[in-house]
């Protein structure tokens, strides 16, 4: 029996919403653990599928991990003697090639399944790789697994711009396995994203010399050995932008509590032209955002861009709001030529877009109409729920296991916002 989210169209978000740490700071700080000696106490770590996912790996990598309360995590490695990663594992997120950089930079050693392309696109991982032999690493492919050793990593000048700017994991791969290599290692064209940041810094806490953080030249000394450390991981900046979406298409009115402004600056500028009123303030534990909707938007220009630009995890969610814009928009997208799956979805529920090579044109129509879609990623998702909250009638929505890998309780959070939500078996 398959699960479906049915969503009631027309119920306008009204209330607080609480925002969660970040998944993708989450999942390369997990990771480091491997690096550590000590325990390490992670605070603000989300309930996710990803995350999940992230400890059976490192379970088998003789990581003892504990879940305590409060979102905190326990994570020491008690031990070293595994350093394979199967297909298994590897092919459920491919956010977990995070542990190659650890696993090398430690253990010296690793055997990881190549973690190939998924729905957004190709992804490859030549640039991980090369920043591994850069360091001394001897990798080989073979049987569908990477297979890499090195005698010990001494410190390099290494460039990590490719065909799409640098690369967010690439960037963590090659600064987590360099802080514990011999002599300094200059990282160019690094990634500058938050949770690159939320990285360096949780290193850093641990014993790590990393300087030029959010820079896009990072400068790594090499150090002896990184002890276990307590630290809370930044605010999503993704959930807390598909919650400000949501709170706007609906012409609703709420407020993002634990928001870190500074992460959303593009993307509120954007919501703000489309003529979203968003204001802040400061909270106790975080920025608050007050996201108040219109029953009309106005059209956008989009390009998805490295940080400080708009994200590419942001792009579908913007789509479903254009969707019903009073004009026509145009979203480009720089980072992950072909993840347009959605449209298709979109368009299903009346949207007028069309793709032409890496770009979206959106002929904003009046109205959405629900209708039966199917979910094929983790952000297309949160695109159909958004559309859905809008749409006249009711939209159901297949494959929504996607949504619970980015998104802790998306439908019981929507609902305490007065949405009509809800997971049922079909
Ligand atoms: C991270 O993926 C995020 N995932 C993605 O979030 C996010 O969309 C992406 O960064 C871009 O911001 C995690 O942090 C777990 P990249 P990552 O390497 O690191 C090309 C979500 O929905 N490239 O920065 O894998 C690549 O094909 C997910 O939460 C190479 O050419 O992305 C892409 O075009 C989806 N060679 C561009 O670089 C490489 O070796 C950026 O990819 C690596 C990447």
């Amino acid at each position: 029996m398959e699960k479906i989210i049915v969503v009631e169209g027309g119920h306008p978000l009204h209330g607080n919403v609480r925002i969660n740490g970040s998944k993708n700071a989450a999942l390369p700080i997990m990771a480091a653990c491997i690096l550590m000696k000590g325990k390490s106490r992670i605070r603000n770590v989300p309930h996710l599928a990803d995350v999940k996912t992230l400890l059976e790996i490192l379970k088998d990598l003789g990581v003892k991990t504990e879940r305590l309360k409060d979102d905190t995590l326990e994570l020491e490695v008690i031990d070293e003697s595994n350093v394979t990663a199967p297909y298994e594992q590897i092919s459920k997120m491919r956010g977990s090639i995070c542990i190659l950089g650890p696993l090398l930079g430690k253990r010296k050693r690793v055997k990881i399944a190549e973690p190939g392309g998924c729905v957004i696109g190709v992804r490859p991982v030549d640039l991980h790789i090369k920043g591994m032999e850069a360091l001394g690493a001897n990798i080989i492919k073979e049987e569908g697994y990477r297979i890499g050793s090195t005698n010990g990593f001494r410190g390099a000048e290494i460039y990590l711009g490719g065909p799409y700017g640098s690369t967010v994991t690439g960037t963590c791969n090659v600064m987590m396995a360099a802080t514990l290599a011999k002599g300094k290692t200059i990282v160019r064209c690094a990634a500058c994203e938050p949770e690159v940041q939320d990285l360096a810094n949780f290193l850093n806490k641990a014993g790590a010399k990393i300087s030029g953080i959010g820079t896009s030249e990072l400068v790594i000394e090499g150090v002896e050995e990184l002890h276990g450390i307590e630290y809370e991981i930044i605010p999503d900046r993704i959930e807390a932008g598909t919650f400000m979406i949501a709170g706007a298409i609906t012409g609703g009115e709420i407020t993002l509590e634990n928001v870190c402004l500074d992460h959303l600056t593009a993307v509120i500028e954007k919501l703000a032209e489309a003529g979203a009123s968003v204001s802040f303030a400061s909270g106790e534990t975080g920025g608050k955002c007050f996201v108040k909707g219109s029953d009309k938007f106005r059209p956008l220009t989009i390009t998805t861009l490295p940080y400080p630009d708009i994200p590419t995890d942001m792009q579908a969610q913007f789509l479903a709001l254009l969707s019903i814009a009073n004009g026509t928009s145009i979203i480009t997208e720089k980072i992950f030529p072909n993840r347009f799956i959605h449209v298709a979805e979109l368009n299903r529920m009346g949207a007028d877009i069309l793709i032409e090579g890496t770009r979206a044109i959106v002929k904003g129509v009046r109205k959405l109409s629900g209708a039966r879609v199917m979910a094929s990623d983790l952000r297309a998702s949160a695109c159909l729920v958004i559309a859905g909250l809008v749409a006249e009638g009711t939209t159901e929505i297949r494959r929504p296991y996607h949504l619970d890998r980015g998104y802790e309780k998306l439908e019981q959070r929507l609902s305490a916002l007065g949405a009509k939500i809800n997971r049922v078996t079909e």
